[in-house]
């Protein structure tokens, strides 16, 4: 893929070895996000490779957020953004439709096959999810059918930081302080496994004992992501269990709905992360992967049975940005590149080789990791640490800070001891020397958080 710019060191040189890891605890817990105040301020990124005011430069081994697809600096996405934003940025969708958001519509219906009528767009995957939800409410509530209004959704899962959102998200800490705000029609399946480290999901029976407990007629949709990623450390949805949720809410008349909004675009080795179990979901919620970190915006795949008769154009949804010609220009360009270069196919082969690396240069050397677990370029590294540890100070937040020290940015995710883990999910635009170079700095991290365990062991740890 052609970058703006070939990689270029920063303006000084970069000593990413040298420095001492600091182990002092971050400033707040993993789930809110900020690792420290001491951010480095950005200045420019090419492709893997993202640079900061003072010359340094860091391999970008998260994607940001899991989000920025097919790389930093696109000629292709910046080429498309500038044609576009000369012939026109905003329009209301309620007043015009452009030809970049009925392109963006074809492809995105093309991606999700013959079972998707509409696609509803949105600012971010949080707004996505909020309003698949609605949508679910008033596919019920068009079938005379009102009172079905419990959504089931599991523990762990994250859906975004809107209220709604946050309500159907089994993530504690982001919802910590917030009861007032969260609903209360929500039911969250927890995990039974004896073993929670080993699978960190519900299993199949835990989700009937829910239809049963809270009644079939009386649930509105099912809600759960393919790969359980901020919350649940890249734990993997069983293919078995996916099949099984289709079945029960297809028998109960509820809803199956889809968060593909880290897992979407390719980023699992398939377009989306559903597919490969064979199910059909209702509706499909997308965000980050859709633009790959250009710009803003979210959609919704409305499933053929959703609103018969209707349209979601019908209904009140959306916010005045959403849909805008410049984003769908954006995310068009996002998505040509994404199937110009087969890049779903290349997140599965270049995920094999990145766990391969992984198992063999960073989860043996040191005892606090286990091994990768996660699909396609979405992998997550399980970090041991004891409960009482991990409350005072999560070890994946410190190796994540002590990371950037060695030029490499990953991403701290889980909600508890046991889902805790190092997000290493690159672009899938990542090229094979920056992939040995993103394992080689993580292996210098590991290395160096060990030796400082070891001298802190018995104190904080
Ligand atoms: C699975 C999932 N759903 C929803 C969201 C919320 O998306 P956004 O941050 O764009 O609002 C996220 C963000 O991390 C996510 O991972």
């Amino acid at each position: 893929m052609q970058h703006n710019g070939a990689d270029r060191p920063g303006r000084r040189a970069t000593d990413h070895g040298a420095k001492a890891v600091t182990m002092s605890a971050p400033t707040l817990p993993v789930g809110r996000q900020r690792l420290s105040s001491d951010l480095p301020v950005v200045a420019k990124a090419h492709g893997s490779r993202i640079y900061d005011e003072d010359g340094r430069e860091f391999i970008d081994g998260s994607s940001g957020t899991i989000c920025v697809n097919i790389g930093h600096g696109s000629t292709d996405v910046l080429a498309a953004m500038r044609e576009q934003a000369e012939l026109v940025t905003f329009a209301h969708r309620s007043q015009f439709t452009s030809r970049s958001v009925l392109a963006l519509t074809e492809k995105i219906l093309s991606i999700g096959g013959p079972g998707y009528r509409e696609v509803v767009y949105t600012n971010s995957g949080s707004e996505a999810t909020e309003t698949a939800l609605r949508l679910a409410l008033f596919h019920h509530a068009l079938a005379g059918s009102p009172e079905r209004s419990i959504v089931l959704t599991q523990q762990p899962s994250y859906h975004g930081m809107t209220a709604g959102a946050l309500s159907v998200s089994g993530h504690p800490p982001r919802r910590e302080h917030l009861d007032a705000l969260v609903s209360t029609g929500v039911s969250t399946v927890p995990v039974t496994s004896d073993d929670p480290a080993a699978d960190p999901l519900p299993a199949t029976s835990a989700w009937e004992e829910a239809f049963g407990r809270i009644g079939p007629e009386r649930i509105a949709a099912v809600l759960v992501e393919p790969v359980s990623g901020a919350a649940g450390g890249a734990a993997v949805l069983r293919d078995d269990v996916l099949r099984r949720l289709r079945e029960l809410t297809s028998a109960s008349g509820a809803l199956l709905v889809m968060d593909e909004v880290m897992t979407g675009f390719g980023r699992t080795g398939d377009w989306f992360g559903y597919q490969r179990s064979g199910v059909t979901p209702d509706l499909v919620v997308t965000g980050k992967g859709l633009s790959g970190g250009y710009t803003p915006i979210g959609a919704v795949l409305v499933g053929a049975s959703v609103l018969p008769g209707r349209s979601a154009s019908d209904l009140a949804l959306g916010h005045t940005m959403s849909g805008n010609p410049l984003s769908a220009a954006v995310a068009l360009a996002v998505l040509r590149v994404t199937e110009q270069q087969r890049l779903p196919e290349r997140a599965e082969r270049i995920g094999a080789e990145l766990r391969r690396r992984l198992e063999e240069e960073v989860t043996g050397k040191v005892g606090f990791l286990d091994q990768p677990r996660g699909r396609g370029l979405l992998l997550g590294l399980p970090v041991r640490q004891a409960a009482g540890a991990h409350a005072r100070a999560p070890l994946a937040a410190t190796i994540c800070r002590a990371a950037r020290e060695f030029g490499l940015v990953v991403y701290p995710a889980g909600v508890n001891h046991w889902t805790q883990a190092l997000l290493v999910a690159p672009s899938l635009t990542i090229e094979d020397a920056e992939l040995a170079e993103l394992v080689r700095r993580l292996a210098r991290t590991v290395t160096a958080v060990d030796t400082q365990l070891a001298r802190t062991r018995g104190r904080r740890w």
